[in-house]
């Protein structure tokens, strides 16, 4: 890499140029992306199981239906990523080898339980809501394909935040059941839902070179306010309290929270959550319970070249 080639790759993305899978770019750029991409993408996938566990439980079929939409939505986020991940040289085998030895980290928020219905409206709400906070700038990151994924996977998103705000709202305004059910879906959702969107900046390595490069175009701690400053009136207008009694609006309007424990979150990030174990556990049953599909396409595969080749 020569300081003439970081220029001029420099200079394209000061002027808003998108970088393309075949262009030239920094060995850490191509690194930092596909970090963050296979971390993304495998988030998407891992995101599935919380959710998929009440497919079989849902209170209506009209509900049922939305959630197996999300649940498969969420799916083919993780195959449009993976593929970006790939045009950058990441193979499939060993972005799947990282998730499935534990190597590799997804997001943390999936390492909770979701233990009562209201969990799934409350993940639509503030997960999904905090992803699209995310991903709406990622939407605008330098590289083509990552943001070009993401403006697909954001107005998806947008369809599962709406359904979790209209059920979390419907039950805020139910019966006590429902109401209390609301209520400790937030109580236990809330402070996650902030720490899923990355540690401080004062303890964010990456997001200085990521802004440099124009991957990240906010930092996390913009990013948790903007979705503090649009979640929490909408939260305290449907009825519910913020499991926060520091919270409060400041002189410009932004809404100030109290302190986020941060050793839970490095604990849930360094894989002691409450359900890191059970994760990774059902994702390395899926993909053995599908190794005859893998075995059926190579052996299809194989004898389409046999015969080709007669
Ligand atoms: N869960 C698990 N690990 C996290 C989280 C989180 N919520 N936030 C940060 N980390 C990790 C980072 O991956 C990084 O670890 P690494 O360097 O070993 O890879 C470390 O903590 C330090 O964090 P940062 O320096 O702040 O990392 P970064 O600048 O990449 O910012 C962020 C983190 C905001 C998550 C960024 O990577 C990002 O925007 N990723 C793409 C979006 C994404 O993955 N969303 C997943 C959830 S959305 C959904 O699935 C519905």
């Amino acid at each position: 890499e020569t300081p003439e080639q970081l220029a001029a790759f420099e200079a394209r993305i000061q002027n808003g140029e998108k970088i393309e899978p075949g262009d030239w770019m920094p060995a850490a750029y191509r690194q930092q992306l596909i970090r963050m991409i296979s971390q993304h993408a495998h988030s998407e996938v891992v995101g599935m199981l919380p959710e998929g566990a009440w497919i079989t439980r849902a209170p209506s079929l009209h509900r049922k239906m939305i959630l197996i939409a999300k649940v498969q939505d969420e799916a083919g986020h993780g195959q449009y990523l993976y593929h970006a991940a790939e045009t950058l040289g990441a193979t499939r085998e060993q972005m799947l080898d990282a998730l499935l030895t534990g190597k590799a980290k997804y997001s943390s928020i999936f390492n909770y339980p979701t233990l009562t219905w209201a969990d799934i409206g409350m993940i639509g709400w503030l997960v999904d809501g905090a992803a699209i906070k995310n991903q709406t700038m990622l939407a605008g990151a330098s590289y083509g394909p990552y943001s070009r994924a993401m403006v697909r996977i954001c107005s998806e998103e947008t369809f599962h935040h709406k359904q979790g705000k209209e059920m979390v709202v419907a039950y805020a305004q139910g019966t006590p059941a429902q109401r209390e059910m609301a209520q400790d879906a937030l109580d236990r959702w809330w402070w996650p839902a902030l720490m899923m969107l990355g540690p401080s900046d004062k303890d964010s390595p990456n997001t200085p070179q990521l802004m440099r490069w124009g991957v990240k175009l906010k930092t996390n701690d913009e990013v948790r306010q903007e979705f503090i400053n649009e979640h929490a009136p909408e939260l305290i207008e449907a009825g519910l309290t913020i499991p926060d009694p520091l919270l409060h609006q400041d002189e410009q309007g932004n809404w100030i929270h109290g302190p986020i424990n941060w050793d839970e979150f490095w604990q849930v990030v360094k894989g002691h959550g409450q359900m890191n174990r059970a994760r990774l556990e059902a994702r390395n049953r899926a993909h053995d319970d599908g190794a005859w599909v893998r075995d059926a396409l190579n052996a299809y595969e194989t004898r389409q070249h046999s015969q080709a080749a007669d």
